[in-house]
């Protein structure tokens, strides 16, 4: 089946009086990758269960182009799922877990069997097919429930979380395995997670949620670089997070002060208070920067290439950074951030 437009248009869910997910509007093109990417309670599931039909929506509408689809089951809808925890058939062997959407479709034998062996290919299981899940790693699993919803070519394919059981090594080799298989079966997919880096890596296109509302929806240069809050910042790995006030403003740049600091950054433009958040890789060491800043040093992590640094300001409150200086705990020492680094919000 194809189709140009996947599109929520203010799809909400409640559970009684609590609004799990509210009014969210999203256009999803065919062949784009989205991450629905957000902590744990934000709605992520919500969303992609009301997307799946396995949960009936409170308000709003889903519509595939012009035929509305949320009134239908999920069998109508047809759209492939992954889970976290895989959901196979244990006692089915891989090939029969994989077969299974086509045979209760009634696929002819030879057709599912040579789709089933494609599908094997794909995930790189063709010697494991005659195998029980049980036998098999947990990222091998993951791989046999990515072949049973792909080998139905689905126009949808919908993903909850489905590395976050596996170790850091597999993830992201898993990752790429699903970034691959999207790009040679010009799938669309929609991805939940709340990873940034993974959000970030995958994605075309990122929706930020936050209490059910989505905060930003950017590619993922967008919502890395221009975080539209403080929050979708921290969320970011903005984690240099002051409070301070607003002083003045000259043209797109402003003045705020706090935490015994005085900074040059730009974003909220009104007097009064305010936030800034700074990423740790935005600083720079040594004199002659902008917006330069005396810190003592608390706490070096190495990171191969780079030193991630704990420090403090005279104020006792705390910075952090990235550097390739060997620093040492009580150092004390200099950085500063360009202005067009430093995003000031509303707190
Ligand atoms: N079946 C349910 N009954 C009651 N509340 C639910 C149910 N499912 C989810 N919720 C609530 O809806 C909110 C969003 O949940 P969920 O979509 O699972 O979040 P996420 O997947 O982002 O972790 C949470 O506050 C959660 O407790
Ligand atoms: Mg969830």
């Amino acid at each position: 089946m194809t189709f140009e437009q996947l599109r929520l248009d203010g799809v909400a869910r409640s559970f009684g009086t609590a609004n799990a997910l509210s009014g969210l509007d999203l256009a999803i093109a065919r062949g784009e990758f989205v991450a629905l990417l957000g902590p744990s309670g934000c709605g992520k599931s919500t969303a992609l269960n009301c997307l799946a039909g396995l949960l009936p929506l409170t308000g709003g509408s889903i519509w595939l182009d012009d035929v509305r689809i949320d009134g239908q089951p999920p069998e109508q809808r047809g759209f492939g799922m992954v889970f976290q925890n895989y959901a196979l058939f244990p006692h089915m062997s891989v090939r029969a877990n994989i077969g299974f959407g086509l045979k209760m479709r009634k696929v002819a034998r030879a057709d599912a069997r040579r789709r089933v062996d494609e599908a094997l290919r794909l995930v790189q299981l063709t010697d494991h097919a005659a195998k029980f899940p049980a036998q098999l790693s947990g990222g091998q699993q993951q791989r046999v429930a990515i072949a049973r919803a792909v080998v139905l070519e689905p126009p949808v394919v919908l993903m909850d979380e489905p590395l976050s059981n596996l170790d850091a090594k597999l993830r992201l080799e898993m990752r790429m395995e699903i970034r691959r298989l999207h790009q040679t079966l010009g799938l669309t997919t929609v991805y939940v997670t709340h990873d940034q880096e993974e959000a970030l890596s995958l994605a075309d296109r990122l929706v930020v949620l936050r209490d059910g509302t989505v905060q930003q929806i950017g590619t993922p240069e967008e919502v890395y670089a221009q975080p539209v809050n403080s929050y979708v910042a921290s969320f970011m790995g903005y984690r240099n997070l002051l409070d301070v006030t607003v002083t003045g403003a000259t043209g797109s740049s402003v003045t705020v002060e706090g935490a015994g600091a005085r900074l040059t950054g730009h974003g909220l433009l009104t007097e009064g208070p305010a936030q800034v958040a700074i990423r740790p890789e935005d600083f720079v060491v040594g004199d002659g920067t902008e917006n330069a800043l005396d810190v003592t040093v608390e706490i070096v992590e190495y990171h191969g290439r780079e030193l991630s640094v704990s420090a403090r300001l005279a104020s006792g409150v705390p910075v952090y950074f990235r550097t390739d200086k060997r620093l040492a705990p009580g150092d004390i020492t200099r950085i500063g951030v360009p202005a067009e680094r430093v995003l000031v919000f509303e707190p």
